[in-house]
Parts: C-alpha cells; sequence; structure tokens
C-alpha cells in the first residue's frame, strides 16, 4: 500500500473531498472551496491501486475525483459510502472505468465532464488523420535524419482527403463534431454508423450540400449505414468514436481490417480496446498502404508488440482532449459534480455547460450519469 502524498486546499473546510492527481487550472478549486471543502490532492503521477484509494477514503471522506485510470469498483464504492461519501466524479467523459452499477448500489452519483472535450477531441482525430494519412511523422523523421536529397515526383505519397468518404463509428457528440470537420473542410462524403439516427448531423449535411451546390460547387452526403460492413467498405478514412462496452470491445479485428480499403485511414481516439491492437498490427505490417492514427492503445500505457515499429502508424499518448483549455474545463466540470452534489443542489438540465467555466458559479452538478438511477432527476 503507497502512502499518499498530498497538497491540502482549504485545510479548515467541514467536508474531506480526495483528488487523485493534480489538476490543471484554479476555478475547480473555488467550487470545492465554495462547498467549504477540505480538498487533498495526491502528488504522485502514478496511477492508484484500488487498495490505495480505499485506504486513502479512511474512515471519512464525503466525496473524490478520480482518474480514467484508476478501478472504482463496487468494493471502492462502498469502501467510499462507509465513510460517508455521497459524491464521486470522474475526470474523464468516458466512465468505461466505473462500475456504475457498483456506485448506484452504494448510493454514490457519479459525475463525468461531457462538453468541454467535443472539439478538442475531433481536432486531434483530424491532425491523426493527416499525420497518417499524408505521412507526416515518417516525412519528419526522414527530414531531421538527413536523408532528403532534393524533391522527386514520389517521394512521400499519400492519399488525397477532397471529394472522398468520412465513416464514423460511432455518431455522438465527438464523431459528429469529427465529421463536420471533413465535411466542411474537405468536402468529403460522410457514412456514419450508430444504433440511433443523427438526424442533425444529417439535416446539417444536406442544409450543406445545399449551400456548395448555390455555389457552383459538388454536393456532399450523408447517409447512415445498416451495417459495419457496409461503411468499411465505402471510407476513406474510418474513425470511431465509441464508448468502450462489452459490446464494443474488439468492435473491429482482422475482418473488419480486411473489409476496409487497401489504403484506407483508420484513426481511434475513443478507446484502446475498441480496436484488436494485435490484429492491427499484423493488418498493418501486411498492408504497407494502410495508415492509422492511434490516441489510446488496449493495454496503456503499453502498446502490443510490434506496433511501435511500424512506420505506417502514428500514435500519441492519449492527449486527444489535451488542450489547456479543455483541460482545465474538465477539472471544473468534475469539481462542480462534486461540489453540488455534497452541497444538495440540482444536476444541471442541459447540455451546454458552459455556463460552468465563467462568471458566477453555478449551484448544479453539470453531468450526473446514474442521476435518473438515483433519482436525481
Ligand atoms: C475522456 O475524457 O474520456 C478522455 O479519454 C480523456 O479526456
Amino acid at each position: 500500500m503507497t502512502q499518499i502524498e498530498a497538497n491540502v486546499h482549504n485545510p479548515d473546510g467541514s467536508r474531506r473531498v480526495i483528488v487523485t492527481k493534480e489538476l490543471p487550472g484554479s476555478r475547480w478549486l473555488e467550487y470545492l472551496v465554495a462547498a467549504d471543502c477540505r480538498v487533498e490532492v495526491a502528488t504522485t503521477e502514478d496511477v492508484l491501486s484500488r487498495g490505495d484509494i480505499m485506504s486513502w477514503i479512511g474512515d471519512q471522506c464525503d466525496g473524490a475525483i478520480g482518474q480514467l485510470t484508476e478501478s472504482w469498483d463496487a468494493e471502492v464504492f462502498a469502501a467510499l459510502a462507509g465513510a460517508g461519501g455521497t459524491a464521486y466524479s470522474n475526470y474523464a467523459v468516458g466512465y468505461d472505468n466505473v462500475d456504475v452499477p457498483g456506485a448506484t448500489t452504494a448510493g454514490i452519483p457519479v459525475g463525468n465532464t461531457p462538453g468541454v472535450l467535443t472539439e478538442t477531441t475531433a481536432e486531434m482525430a483530424i491532425a491523426l488523420t493527416f499525420a497518417a494519412g499524408r505521412r507526416v511523422v515518417e516525412a519528419d523523421a526522414f527530414m531531421r535524419g538527413g536523408s532528403y536529397q532534393g524533391w522527386l515526383p514520389t517521394l512521400y505519397m499519400g492519399k488525397r482527403f477532397h471529394g472522398g468518404t468520412v465513416g464514423i463509428v460511432g455518431a455522438g457528440r465527438i464523431g459528429a463534431a469529427y465529421a463536420r470537420m471533413l465535411v466542411e473542410g474537405h468536402k468529403m462524403n460522410l457514412v456514419y454508423f450508430d444504433l440511433n439516427a443523427n438526424a442533425e448531423l444529417e439535416s446539417f449535411v444536406a442544409d450543406y450540400a445545399r449551400f456548395l451546390e448555390a455555389h457552383g460547387e459538388a454536393g456532399v452526403t450523408c447517409r447512415r449505414a445498416e451495417s459495419l460492413e457496409e461503411l468499411l467498405a465505402a471510407s476513406d478514412v474510418v474513425s470511431t468514436h465509441t464508448a468502450l462496452t462489452d459490446q464494443t470491445r474488439h468492435l473491429m479485428g482482422a475482418p473488419e481490417f480486411a473489409a476496409m480499403k487497401d489504403d484506407a485511414i483508420l484513426v481511434n481516439s475513443s478507446r484502446g480496446p475498441v480496436l484488436d491492437e494485435v490484429a492491427l498490427v499484423d493488418h498493418c505490417r501486411t498492408h504497407p498502404l494502410f495508415t492509422a492514427g492511434l490516441d489510446v492503445f488496449e493495454d496503456e500505457p503499453s502498446m502490443k508488440p510490434g506496433l511501435a515499429d511500424l512506420d505506417n502508424v502514428v500514435i500519441v499518448p492519449h492527449i486527444a482532449s489535451a488542450t489547456t483549455w479543455t483541460r482545465e474545463g474538465m477539472a471544473t466540470l468534475a469539481a462542480a459534480n462534486v461540489a453540488a452534489l455534497l452541497q444538495g443542489q440540482p444536476v444541471w438540465d442541459g447540455d451546454d455547460v458552459l455556463p460552468f467555466l465563467t462568471g458566477d458559479l453555478v449551484a448544479a452538478a453539470p453531468s450526473v450519469v446514474n442521476a435518473s438511477d438515483l433519482d436525481l432527476i
């Protein structure tokens, strides 16, 4: 068991809240201090184990902010409830690290941080798309290695995006933002695969097509695929934007990669286990024109053997939401969740969480994923 070193803010606060990593910005702390919390922030960069967290919770703890790298399971939530805890927030929009039914059984609301990382995450997915498709990382290494001997007609030829087809797997907030960036900016046609139709996205693309045609340009199209296979066969670029669940674990493996175009680009900024990474390594080895851009990995922080040796794969360390504005915003939403829940304030009614980020503090919890199960809404 690790002894947790912590920075303590507002030491005389009457409610004890633990935060398992240092968070950026300062507004998040304002929410907790205004709720009369003593805030203990772990200083370690190591991932806290369940045992570490439970022993840190101890006999008395009112609330906690945890990380996506930690396992917040039923036993941890029972320990938090046993210590008098009534609030938890993940510092992430995704919450596959959290046993939500276990938290609900313990009576603990689980907050998350949607609405501040939509465009930021989509922008990184775009960066990976272009880096992979236009071979930016390979070419950068070539330059730095002193290999450039002059312009050649065939040097580092990549893929043209304009007028091609982008396929998104999961058309929620981030998937739709990513799709719009490629449709609007690069006039790509869109195909999406999702259990639910995204009427807003479809009507946006239809309106945009009319706009383009009115300016003498070719229109763009949008359709919902009936199957993943249909999307894979049609797309030049495929980007995954699903939550990680039992249904989406290894949603894409060897048969799905084989169904894609030989020179397709695959991007994943959702969760690593959505792709079968071993099968992806194999596919990239045997299909040199195929490229991939990955922000997330199956066994983070490790990568499957061989992945890092592949020139046709661009890899970054789960940083899709890593802009100052977004990471500070995530901290603010996580803290606002805990502060509001501890004070018995309502859950925010609406998708727009921007009012939490500036101006007066808002007396509500921005997003609680088990709110209806706990009769909070
Ligand atoms: C999330 O929020 O779920 C991302 O993976 C990290 O920002």
